[in-house]
Parts: structure tokens; sequence; C-alpha cells
């Protein structure tokens, strides 16, 4: 290499590293060392500039036992073997269908191209009626690590992709900063229609779409399901709680561990919170890295 080349390597390399400083300081981190051995660590400080910490919070996870606020105004799961037999698949019937001690998701060999077609021109819920686009699920599918959202935004509607809106390139940065790409996991939502006015897709609604997340799931097993908000939480795992109390704990997905975590909407909302989903995320990394099944 001659010095030109090195001078220009050196200076990619320093833009790119300016690049990594400035995200995940936008996440909350403020401190990054590099650790001996493997790869790097990243490090955060507990009490940052950005990271202020809720006391509210920590005495509300300190109180596990007690009735967490707004329990009892929490959405009904409908268990899938309650859903009308028209919405249930085979597969979902036979992997999902006994809830009582949770099942073993069985690997299917269902390509998202059979799912699709199923889910066709889908008029069962009424969200139909505002989309432009179905937004299907996107990205490796042979991941190791799954994100579920709630339902599309209008961007995500207009371009038929999941997570592009604000909302998706936080999303996109959060995935960076525990050593992916985005392309390499995999991006899904519980709705895949725009609900009007963005609002929650409502417990039937979302009881309509969610067999084909679930047929996804099984066809590509990953190892860790992060869940993002309220809403993509309670409709994917039977708890009470709400997001606050739960995130950052690992839960059992028919033994698919899953991580509750922020929203990243509620984030650009309220970025002190990004210090505490950077914590949960840290978590998924960490196990990650002490497994390694296969490539993500
Ligand atoms: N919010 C979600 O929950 N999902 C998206 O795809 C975009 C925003
Ligand atoms: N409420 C939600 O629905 N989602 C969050 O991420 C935080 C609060």
């Amino acid at each position: 290499m001659d010095s030109a080349a090195i001078i220009s390597e050196l200076l990619s390399l320093t833009k790119q590293t300016r690049e990594h400083v400035v995200y995940f300081r936008e996440l909350g981190v403020e401190n990054i060392e590099v650790e001996h051995q493997p790869g790097f660590h990243l490090k955060t400080v507990s009490a940052t500039a950005t990271g202020q910490h809720e006391p509210a919070n920590a005495s509300n996870r300190a109180a596990a036992s007690g009735s967490p606020k707004g329990a009892s105004a929490a959405p009904q799961i409908i268990p899938i073997d309650k859903q009308p037999t028209s919405m249930a698949s085979p597969v979902t019937d036979s992997l999902f269908g006994d809830l009582g001690p949770p099942t073993a998701i069985e690997k299917s060999s269902e390509t998202f191209e059979e799912i699709w077609a199923d889910v066709g021109d889908c008029t069962r819920c009424p969200l139909y009626q505002g989309r432009t686009n179905i937004v299907h699920t996107e990205g490796n599918r042979r991941a190791r690590l799954m994100f579920v959202g709630e339902a599309p935004g209008a961007e995500e509607d207009a371009q038929a992709r999941p997570f592009v809106g604000r909302a998706g390139q936080l999303l996109t940065k959060i995935i960076q900063a525990i050593g992916f790409k985005r392309e390499e996991v995999l991006i899904g939502n519980v709705n895949r229609c725009r609900p009007p006015g963005n609002r929650p897709p409502t417990q039937e609604e979302a009881s309509m779409c969610k067999p084909f997340l679930l047929r996804e799931i099984a066809a590509v097993q990953p190892e860790v399901i992060v869940v993002l908000g309220n809403t993509a939480m309670k409709n994917l795992l039977d708890i009470k709680q709400g997001i606050t109390r739960v995130r950052g704990q690992f839960q059992d997905f028919h033994g698919v561990k899953v991580m509750p975590t922020f929203h990243p909407a509620y984030l650009l909302r309220d970025p002190s919170k990004k210090q505490e989903t950077w914590q949960d995320l840290k978590k998924v990394r960490d196990y990650l890295d002490s497994t390694s099944k296969r490539p993500a």
C-alpha cells in the first residue's frame, strides 16, 4: 500500500470511528472501552448526562410483587386456539395451539413467500381499508435475532417495509450498536397494515395478523426476539405487567428467549430512556455472544 492509500484508509477509519461514537452517544453510551478478549466490549457509565434514571422506575422494579398501575387495563390476549379457525394455519395450530405448558416451537419448512401468499390481499380485519401496502417481515431468514414492533406507520405503509421512518432509523442504530447490521437480523410487526392515525391495533386486529408472524418465527427460529413496546409485548407474551416493569428481563416464548424493551418511538419522545434500552440490548448481545449456534 502506498502512503496515499494508507492516509486514505486512516481517514476513512477515523470517519467510521467518529460515526460510531456519535451513535453510541445518541443511545446514551458515554464510555467506550476496549477490553482484552474476545472482541470489543462496550461499557456504559450509569449516571450520565444522557441517561437520567427515573428513581420511580428503580423503585417500581424493586417492588416486583406489587400490582402495576394500569395492569387491569391490559389488553386481553386471545389464545391462538380461541381465534377464528379460518385464521389459524396448520403450522400455528400444531406449534402454538396448546397453550398449556408452552411447547417448543418446531422448525417449519415454510418459506416467507408461502406465508405471504396466505396473507394475500388481506381483508381479514378493518385495517386493510387504510393501507397502501401490506408490510411484511424483512431481513435475514436465518437470523439469530428478531425485532418485533406494533404496526407500520406512514413511512412503512408507503414503502412496504417495516421500521423505515424515524423510529425505524433509531432501531437501525440500536441494532448496529450491538454489533449487527440491519440486514443480518429480522424485523417485523404484529400487524402488517397501518392503523388509522397510528393508533395501536386492537386486540382483535392483532389476533388476525399474528398467526403469520408466528409462522415466520417457526420458519426462522431466531434465538432471541426483542419485542418493542407494550403493544408488541402483550401481543406476543401472555403478560399482565407493563413494559416499564418487564423490560430488561428475558421472557420465554415457547422456548425462544424474548427481551421486552421500549419502543424506539417512545425513545424519540423520551430520549432519557435510551440508556435503559441500551442495558436491555446489551443483555441480548451478551446472550448471543455466549451461544454460537450459527452465524448471524
Ligand atoms: N412502529 C412500529 O411499531 N413498526 C414499524 O414498522 C414502524 C413504526
Ligand atoms: N409504552 C409503550 O407502549 N411502549 C414503550 O416503549 C413505553 C411505554
